[in-house]
């Protein structure tokens, strides 16, 4: 079941981290609201991602932005923030301050202003850390191995706290792999760039056996969409493609679907320190009211096809 968007009928959204990959392709399927305000410090968003004239842009930290911006706001999807394990590795300090407080803040802010917002934070299957599970659902353990996952958890939990304590209506959703057009970071766009350079040998990280549960970026908007449209009393959902796909399956699908049949590969047997070997969403609560529409291929020809087109052809 689409999402109608009624709930979003004139009302006044805010996005943060608007400019980003997810955040673009979620403003343009919000076009019925009746005005969108964007938060974004681009510091991985990108102007072109946007079109500005639709929109109201505050170019500012959300954890500094002023609060007045919240005054005539109904829903806030928050979604700016450090969105990387290694980066987070890198500098867990920031990536607490992007993802934790500045979720904490804006929290706050909507507590002391305004009770009637509805809060959308997108959570990620990374709280889970490495699940021996077959399916993770909302249910299986929390225990983070990244500074992502955690700041990212306390940010989800803060959400639930805000909810329970004082009432705000919020949903999380924990996502799983996104991909598509517009993300110019994560294993497939590496892997375009790499065969892009050399379309005969790609070194990859791991060993290739890692499974990871790819939803394409289309599917991601419309189930938040229906979540939030839908009469669901859940509070959390996960978001997958409900499938767990070996990277070295990913990588042949790449190369087939970009015709390149005679590269070599090569898996390096190692990793960054927060990655995990397996990840597949249990979709079941989503899958009451929206079931995602893309395969694996379908979401990839998209992807080449506008890899292609922004950076560089792939030669065969
Ligand atoms: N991509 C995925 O696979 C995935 C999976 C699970 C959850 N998520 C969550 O979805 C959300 C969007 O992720 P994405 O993949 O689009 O990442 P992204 O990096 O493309 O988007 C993040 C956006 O936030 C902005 N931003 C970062 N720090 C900011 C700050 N201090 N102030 C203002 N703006 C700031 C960036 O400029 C960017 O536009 C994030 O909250 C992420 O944790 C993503």
């Amino acid at each position: 079941m689409e999402s109608n968007q009624k709930f979003l009928e004139r009302k006044n959204v805010l996005v943060t981290g608007g400019a980003g990959f997810i955040g673009s392709h979620l403003i343009e399927s919000i076009q019925s609201a009746g005005s969108i305000t964007v938060v974004d410090d681009f510091s991985s968003g990108r102007k072109e991602n946007i079109d500005t004239s639709k929109i109201k842009l505050i170019e500012q930290d959300v954890n500094s932005f002023p609060e007045d911006i919240l005054k005539d706001i109904d829903v806030v999807f928050h979604l700016a923030a450090i969105a990387s394990v290694p980066k987070s590795n890198e500098d867990p300090l920031t990536d607490f301050k992007v993802n934790a407080h500045a979720t904490l803040r804006l929290l706050e802010l909507i507590r002391k202003n305004k009770a009637d917002i509805t809060f959308f934070y997108p959570s990620t299957a990374l709280v889970h850390g490495e699940s021996n599970q077959e399916k993770i659902s909302e249910e299986t353990d929390v225990k983070p191995i990244s500074f992502y996952g955690l700041s990212k958890y306390a940010g989800e939990h803060y959400v639930k706290l805000y909810s329970d304590i004082y009432g705000l209506k919020t949903k999380i959703a924990r996502f799983f792999n996104v991909y598509g057009p517009r993300q110019h970071t994560h294993v497939i766009f590496d892997t375009l760039q790499k065969i892009a350079s050399n379309p005969k040998h790609l070194s990859m990280l791991g060993t290739g056996k890692e499974t990871r549960d790819f939803v394409f970026v289309k599917d991601v908007v419309s189930a938040t969409l229906a979540f939030l449209d839908s009469p669901s009393s859940e509070k959390i959902i996960n978001v997958g493609s409900g499938d767990a796909i070996p990277i070295e399956q990913l990588v042949s699908s790449i190369l087939r679907l970009c015709n390149i049949t005679d590269c070599k590969v090569d898996f390096s047997q190692k990793s960054w320190k927060g990655d995990v070997m397996k990840y597949r969403a249990d979709n079941s609560k989503l899958n009451a009211f929206f079931k995602p529409a893309y395969s694996l291929d379908e979401g990839l020809r998209e992807t080449i096809q506008w890899f292609e087109n922004s950076y560089q052809k792939i030669t065969r």
